[in-house]
């Protein structure tokens, strides 16, 4: 093989390793927006501006970045996750997108770490059946501590179906015991959407009357809460 012969030929395995290493980041990306249809979940949120929203195990961020914007200078995202690993990159986001209203907060297995009675809103992402069955609840229950009364917890996991193509179906958690688990934490389930192709999506409520002026959904004040199914 002659110099040139072999110059082209490196070229062209640089540009195959290339494209191999984004094609897949860019496929997952593209994917995940067409079944986890952010948009569509962010406004079911209905998250009022200056809301103190916890992100509980924000993993690399993907809600916690859609957040910062709604929430404003006045609110707050805390960040919160176990995994050092991807905390560090969500803190590199937030200094590439100068977010000033995003907490970091490492956590413990079962202890967020976040003050009382801190959160309007908490929300959880495929969390829990990433964690050890006995966790849940202990968890669960101290994500209640640091909602203020009246405040709401948003739970989205895996459906436990065996075309969930994320997980082993023995890791994924039945819908009825995902809302036991808000119900034994001490929260009522009030609303729920139908439309997530892989996922169940719940809104609990904790007892009490809010404080202050903020309109959260369903409250008799803020938007109801859409009850799809399809
Ligand atoms: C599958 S990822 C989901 C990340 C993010 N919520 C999302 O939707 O992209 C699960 C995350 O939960 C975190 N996690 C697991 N157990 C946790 C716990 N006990 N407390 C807080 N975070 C936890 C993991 O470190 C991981 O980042």
């Amino acid at each position: 093989m002659n110099k040139q012969n072999r110059y082209w030929r490196a070229v062209h395995l640089i540009a195959l390793t290339v494209a191999f290493e984004l094609v897949p980041s860019w496929s997952w990306a593209e994917d995940r927006k067409l079944w986890q249809q952010p948009e569509r979940v962010l406004a079911d949120l209905h998250l009022p501006v200056g809301v103190q929203i916890g992100d509980i195990g924000c993993g690399g961020g993907y809600f916690t970045l859609r957040f910062a914007p709604i929430t404003g200078p006045s609110g707050k995202v805390f960040a919160v996750d176990v995994s050092a690993e991807s905390l560090k990159s969500v803190r590199e986001r937030i200094q590439r997108d100068r977010l000033e209203n995003v907490e970091v907060v490492q956590s413990a297995a079962t202890d967020t770490k976040l003050p009382a009675a801190s959160l309007d809103v908490a929300f959880f992402c495929d969390v829990l059946h990433e964690m050890p069955a006995a966790d849940r609840l202990p968890l669960i229950c101290d994500v209640v501590r640091a909602l203020k009364p009246g405040g709401l917890l948003f739970l989205i996991d895996w459906r436990k179906r065996h075309e969930i193509p994320f997980d082993p179906y023995e890791k994924l958690i039945p819908r009825e015991d995902l809302v036991q688990l808000g119900t034994d934490a001490g929260l009522a389930l009030d609303a729920e959407c139908h439309y997530l192709k892989y996922q169940v999506f719940l809104r609990f409520r904790k007892p009490g009357s809010p404080t202050g002026r903020l309109r959260l959904p369903g409250n008799g004040t803020g938007r109801g809460f859409y009850r799809q199914r399809g």
